[in-house]
């Protein structure tokens, strides 16, 4: 049933960013605003702010970006890499192509600043 469910999120979500990749440049209205990117583009896994919920953590493994162990190995070029490809087991889908680089650099630059 985990699996599942596990399953329909990653279904789900992939749907979502396929649409995004179809109109490409209008996430967020095109915005170059890291917050307003992460809130277009990331938060539905990740949370407002960085902290995912509860139920994403568990089900998808999403991981904290506020967290301690998090921001003490973060850096730009990781952080770019994830956004770009997502992870390398699929649970996060890769934002080359949905996104432009110009958002994908002003979203970077925010996960920098998260839980500051
Ligand atoms: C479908 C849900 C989903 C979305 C949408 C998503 N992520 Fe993720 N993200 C994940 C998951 C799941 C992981 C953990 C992947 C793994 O197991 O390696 C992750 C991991 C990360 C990591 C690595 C964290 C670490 O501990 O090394 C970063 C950075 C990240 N995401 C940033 C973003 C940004 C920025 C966006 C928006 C552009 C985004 N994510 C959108 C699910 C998502």
């Amino acid at each position: 049933m985990r699996r599942l469910a596990t399953a329909l999120v990653v279904a789900a979500v992939a749907g979502t960013v396929a649409t995004l990749a179809a109109c490409d440049r209008t996430v967020a209205g095109g915005s170059t605003d890291g917050a307003t990117v992460f809130r277009a583009a990331c938060a539905s896994c990740h949370g407002e702010r960085g902290k995912p919920p509860q139920q994403m953590a568990a089900q998808l493994g999403v991981r904290d970006l506020t967290g301690a162990e998090f921001r003490a190995r973060r850096d730009r070029a990781t952080i770019e890499g994830q956004v770009r490809k997502g992870s390398g087991n699929g649970r996060m889908p890769g934002f080359e192509g949905a996104l432009t680089a110009d958002q994908i650099e002003a979203v970077t630059a925010y996960v920098l600043t998260l839980g500051d």
